[in-house]
């Protein structure tokens, strides 16, 4: 029976207007400082033009550690938060940004000495005492408290900090991440993570990677997690409340760690007892799993109102059935391990997670991919004929705008890119691209051209190399249902 990820929503996303004339006096008065002192560094650029979000992201640095302390008390809704940002400077910098939505700023404080801030929208300004060199590494320490905002789009999806009946739950694609902590807020510039988080004795407080402490003071307990490989600022999460926690292990070794809301406990026990199964499958088929650990959170339905691929630790609106979780664990090696460069590429994510749920499917007595590539192309994929239609609405590379780059044509016009590779090369060489892929990339970022690319140069001779040229086209940039399925 074919479905859509139930809990995929359109999205719609206003971006922030341009610089005003406050940030851009700020910015003046910054150059203006430097030039007297002899001083050479220019500010940072306060977005890294995402063609859908040009706001999001910030030039001039490359963030590797993000160190997040994070105090949250339910009851008052009030977060307390001190980012500790490691980076490095690709420029001469006088100044530079940080994303962060709503919240008080206190102090910012940049390698050891109080640095002048300023904030415009989302964009916060930082001007450290002394200009920071190309190629220097400098550690960034903001304090900041708040009650922090949901982000709510046009289309009534929501991000940001999301209040729970218990807690909060914190998701942050594509904006969302900046409404809890500042950062460099593009899958762009991915980076090793510390959450520590302090929540009310009895709750708990779950987030990426491994628990590395937990311990209770004052009636407060804090948990501290891990995550050292490089993860994209959206893919970061906590949930704050009462869960069921379990943990299990792989057939290869990995921590399986899972965070159940009371109520969801026993719909869902049978689905992520397969996660050990699933990865095995998944690992056989994608390559060597991309993190240190993995497992879900699984919050109340009404929570959150979609599932989202949060690295090692996907997120969940209720239950999952088994081709949601293999969707969203697929999504650990294409989006969490080969992350998009920017949000055009979100079809190299949605697609691939797609067409891992119809190998699944192939693969556990269902459709194949091809049945299912059939019903698509013949317009009984879904019960109504809208949805059919909308499929064809835009070619997957090139949504019409940010409302739209979670629409069907993303996921399963996406996958049917897939399934054309497959078909192109046949089964043995897709195989070999899908692992090869995942392993030239992995704790990276790709882009739609270096995806054809590699296919192209990985497509097993001329022949080959001419059929996935033809793709391209049709399948992935024109608009309009392609001529031939
Ligand atoms: N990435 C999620 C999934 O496929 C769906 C999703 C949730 C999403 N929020 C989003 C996609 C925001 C794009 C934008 O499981
Ligand atoms: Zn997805």
């Amino acid at each position: 029976m074919p479905h859509k990820i139930a809990s995929v929503h359109p999205r719609s996303t206003a971006p922030r207007g341009t610089t005003t004339a406050a940030l851009a006096a700020f910015t003046a008065l910054a150059l203006t400082a430097c030039s007297g002192s002899g001083v050479h560094g220019t500010p940072g650029a306060d977005g890294v033009r995402d063609p859908y979000f040009p706001k999001l992201g910030n030039g001039g640095y490359d963030v590797a550690h993000y160190g997040l302390t994070i105090g949250y008390d339910p009851e008052s809704r009030h977060l307390t938060g001190e980012a500790e940002i490691t980076a490095r400077a690709t420029q001469d910098l006088s100044a530079f940004n940080l994303d962060l939505k709503g919240l008080d700023v206190q102090t910012v404080v940049v390698e050891g000495k109080k640095a002048n801030f300023h904030r415009d929208g989302q964009e916060l300004t930082v001007r450290p005492p002394d200009d920071l060199d190309k190629g220097e590494t400098f550690r960034t320490t903001v304090r900041y408290s708040g009650t922090p905002e949901t982000i709510t789009d046009p289309d009534e999806s929501e991000e940001g900090w999301l209040r729970t009946a218990d807690g909060a739950i914190a998701l942050g694609e594509p904006t969302g991440s900046m409404a809890w902590f500042p950062a460099n807020n593009h899958p762009s510039d991915k980076a090793a993570y510390d959450i520590r988080i302090t929540v009310p004795k009895g709750l708990k407080a779950i987030s990426n990677g491994e628990l590395t402490r937990e311990s209770t003071k004052n009636g407060r307990t804090t948990f501290a997690w891990h995550s050292a490989e490089p993860m994209a600022s959206y893919l970061a999460t906590v949930a704050i409340g009462t869960y069921e926690v379990k943990r299990s292990t792989t057939k290869s070794g990995i921590p399986v760690l899972t965070a159940v809301d009371p109520s969801q406990v026993k719909a869902s026990a049978k689905t992520l007892a397969k996660i050990p199964e699933i990865m095995e499958w998944q690992e056989l088929n994608f390559g060597p799993y991309p993190f240190s650990s993995t497992g879900a959170i699984v919050d109340k339905e009404d929570d959150v109102g979609y599932a989202l691929e949060t690295q090692t630790r996907p997120t969940f609106p209720g239950a999952p059935d088994t081709e949601l979780l293999v969707h969203e664990l697929a999504h650990q090696w294409f989006g969490d391990s080969v992350t998009p460069k920017s949000w055009q590429d979100m079809w190299l994510n949605e697609g691939f997670a797609t067409y891992a749920e119809w190998l699944w499917q192939e693969d556990h007595g269902g459709d194949s991919a091809q049945e299912i590539f059939d019903q698509i192309y013949a317009g009984d994929y879904y019960e109504s004929d809208e949805d059919n239609k909308a499929i064809w609405a835009f070619p997957p590379a090139k949504p019409p705008s940010a409302a739209r780059i979670s629409d069907s044509p993303v996921y399963e016009r996406g996958g049917m890119v897939v399934h054309k590779i497959r078909q192109a090369v046949g089964d043995d060489t897709f195989y070999d691209i899908v692992q090869g892929w995942t392993k030239s990339r992995r704790h990276g970022n790709a882009d739609t051209k270096d995806f054809t690319r590699y296919v192209e140069e990985h497509a097993g001779g001329d022949a080959a190399r001419e059929k996935v040229r033809a793709i391209w086209g049709p399948w992935l940039h024109e608009d309009g249902k392609p001529d031939h399925p």
